[in-house]
């Protein structure tokens, strides 16, 4: 057992580091992720048995992400309409509004940070825009993910809690001038204002602590895994250059293309589960009330599924990609993110024809996926 042990924040590259470990050790030990769950069927058999492995893992209320049934249905069906197809529609000119401003701004033919200038502003632009939140907000965000971000690696309670308690704040005032405002136009934060829930046969507005959870989960939650998603994006480009140009040509779904990219280099690294009775993994013995952690970063490049991890081959894994997840918990917003996703490449692939990589890639730490800098030259 004692070469199973691994620490995420032990590691330089944790994908490389993933992909070693999973052919030794199916199930690995970790003080921070507990039971670190690494193979494509045993992920999959967590995700799916949600009776043995909850949800309500930490401590913190998180809806839908942190629920259970029959609790984390009717959350769910608050926030699934946000992500329909009518209500993405009319956030499309937005977003291609967005990616154009961004990808406009780069320089032809001069090296720039894809991470700094590229990826993060328009990963915070968009889920702001989604939200219906001021473009001056972005700045404020940003900075706040940044250091909560270091206060997470650093495992630093106090910060973290002083940046919860700032969120949180940024959030009240965000609600404060929409109720107290008649003539805010209509947006996505409004609208969460104005739901009902139907919760032990009374039917009530969301309380202003769920609100709180659902914005976070939107903004903290899904601006860095956004943002890893194109960082990892520029880089399979500059790897792959054949691959651009037939996407470019409308040889290949623009979508399953991205999902596979994603796969191959995951931008979300894990989730966690807690044991609700004596379970086993793998003939891994796990006792009631453990931490059990979804390592999607590694189940998605299992070989034992999907043969080399780094072949690309959208149409043969796509049924196995588990990108988006699966199962009851399976992410609602994947309709949103492969519209962004889209827009920005189409846009990215319109202007430019070649990306070059400056530097060696700087991978970003756990839990963060992608890159923590991506030096790059793109005409
Ligand atoms: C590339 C981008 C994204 C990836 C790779 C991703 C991936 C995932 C995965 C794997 C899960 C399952 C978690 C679990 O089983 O514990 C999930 C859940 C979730 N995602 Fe995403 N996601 C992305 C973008 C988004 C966006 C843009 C939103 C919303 C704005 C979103 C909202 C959610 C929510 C609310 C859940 C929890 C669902 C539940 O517990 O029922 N995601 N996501």
């Amino acid at each position: 057992m004692k070469d199973c042990r691994w620490e995420p924040s032990e590691q330089q590259d944790q994908i490389a580091s993933l992909d070693e470990l999973r052919q030794k050790c199916p199930v690995a030990q970790s003080e921070m992720l507990g039971h670190a769950v690494l193979t494509h069927s045993d992920v999959c058999s967590v995700i799916e048995d949600h009776e043995t492995f909850s949800n309500a893992a930490g401590s913190h209320l998180s809806v839908p992400n942190g629920m259970d049934p029959p609790e984390h249905g009717i959350f769910r069906e608050v926030i699934e309409p946000y992500f329909s197809a009518d209500s993405l529609r009319e956030f499309e000119p937005t977003c291609q509004q967005i990616a154009r401003d961004i990808i406009g701004n780069i320089t032809p033919n001069t090296s720039f940070d894809v991470v700094r200038h590229v990826a993060k502003p328009f990963a915070l632009h968009i889920q702001c825009a989604f939200l219906g939140w001021p473009k001056s907000l972005t700045d404020t965000l940003g900075e706040w993910l940044e250091a909560n971000q270091q206060a997470i690696v650093n495992n630093d309670r106090a910060t973290l809690k002083q940046k919860a308690d700032e969120f949180e704040a940024l959030i009240h005032e965000q609600l404060y001038v929409r109720r107290k405002s008649d003539a805010t136009k209509d947006d996505n934060t409004l609208r969460l204002i104005r739901e009902e829930v139907t919760v032990n046969d009374e039917t009530r507005r969301l309380h202003e602590e769920e609100i709180v959870s659902i914005l976070r989960n939107w903004t903290a939650g899904e601006v860095g895994t956004i943002a890893a998603a194109i960082g990892s994006i520029f880089y399979f480009f500059a790897q792959n250059p054949d691959i651009a140009d037939k996407l470019r040509n409308n040889q290949l779904n623009v979508d399953d293309a991205i999902d596979e990219i994603l796969r191959i280099d995951p931008p979300l690294i894990s989730n966690r589960r807690r044991t609700v009775k004596d379970t086993e993994i793998n003939g891994c013995p796990i006792k009631q009330g453990e931490k059990v952690t979804v390592l999607w970063a590694s189940a998605n490049r299992d070989k034992s599924v999907f043969g080399d991890p780094d072949a690309f081959n959208p149409d043969q894994n796509k049924a196995n990609n588990l990108l988006y997840g699966r199962g009851i918990h399976v992410c609602p917003g994947a309709p949103l993110a492969r519209m962004e996703l889209r827009i920005f490449v189409q846009e990215l692939l319109e202007h430019f024809t070649q990306f070059e990589l400056i530097d060696i890639p700087i991978r970003a730490n756990y839990p963060s996926g992608g890159f923590k800098n991506l030096i790059v030259k793109t005409s």
